[in-house]
């Protein structure tokens, strides 16, 4: 045995020494309490009650085969196959990006702005994860959504991620750039588009995390440095066809391109557009209504 007892108590001793240095004690804490609780299906509450519980061998291995991966720049919501958004839990796997806290901001005030319509019908373009689709889902009565994305795999995982908060969403696999990408969709039928498409230019790779970059799929992040905002370009030339007139379309975005995105819009006759700053104060959310 790699610990001289195996209890929860002494386990802790020794993730705590190999991970000082790269995380703080509080999230060394939550780390450790996160993959017990998850190995033992515990809830916090367990946790608090049990440090004297004996863990047996392969309880033992398993967290250290977690705390050898996060070393590795692994992120740990990968390792733990799960992480929370918007108060609910998702599913994470590498095969779709791992859902963000300013993304958050972007589902409430979705939820503010479609509180005054029935029933909504709501699209979230390049969904990844489903993590704001399902969280619209959960949390607007009645609302129709349609979710969609390149990726097979980010699809499924999506689905299971409907499956797991109980909600019914249509799930579709679609280029957005593909000539069949929307066909049968209902012209001016949408109350609202949502999305957070992949805006960061490849000039930006070498700044990136090592974790990010390591293990987050490549086709959600990156654009070409060429047009990092043809993502948006096809999405709101496609907007302006599916939503209805007052509907809103919402986007995250990357602070650098916000004046491109609005010219666009504007061209394209979208009207109270509204630029929204994150937690943090950056420019990282916008929205726009069809005139
Ligand atoms: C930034 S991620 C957003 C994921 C999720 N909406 C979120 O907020 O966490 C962008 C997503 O766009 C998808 N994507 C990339 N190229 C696409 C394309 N041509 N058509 C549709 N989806 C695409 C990727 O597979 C990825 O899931």
């Amino acid at each position: 045995m790699f610990v001289q007892q195996n209890t929860i108590q002494a386990l802790f001793i020794y993730v705590k020494a190999k991970l000082e240095g790269c995380f703080s004690e509080f999230e060394i804490r939550n780390i450790y309490k996160s993959l017990i609780c998850k190995r033992l299906r515990w809830s916090d509450t367990d946790y608090l009650l049990n440090q004297e519980h004996r863990l047996s061998e392969s309880d033992l291995l398993f967290v250290r085969s977690c705390i050898n991966r996060l070393l590795k720049n692994e992120p740990f919501q990968y390792i733990l196959g799960e992480t929370e958004f918007f108060g609910l839990n998702f599913l994470c796997t590498p095969s779709a990006l791992i859902p963000r806290p300013e993304t958050e901001e972007l589902v409430a005030d979705v939820i503010k702005t479609m509180a005054h319509v029935e029933s909504p019908k709501i699209a979230d373009l390049c969904t990844g994860s489903g993590c704001i689709g399902v969280s619209l889902a959960k949390k607007i009565s009645g609302a129709k959504i349609v979710l969609t994305d390149i990726s097979e795999e980010a699809i499924q995982l999506a689905e299971s991620n409907a499956k797991l908060n109980e909600v019914n969403v249509e799930c579709l696999i679609e280029d957005l750039f593909s000539s069949s990408a929307f066909k049968g969709w209902e012209i001016n039928s949408f109350d609202c588009w949502v999305s957070n498409p992949p805006y960061i230019p490849f000039t930006e790779k070498s700044e990136m995390e090592k974790n990010v970059l390591g293990y987050e799929p490549h086709i959600a992040l990156f654009v070409e440095d060429a047009n990092p905002i043809v993502f948006y370009q096809e999405i709101i030339t496609h907007a302006k066809l599916y939503l209805k007139r007052n509907g809103w379309l919402f986007f995250e975005i990357h602070p650098n391109f916000s004046a491109e995105i609005v010219s666009y819009l504007k061209n394209h006759g979208f009207v109270n557009i509204e630029l929204m700053k994150d937690l943090q104060g950056r420019i990282r959310m916008l929205k726009g209504q069809n005139a």
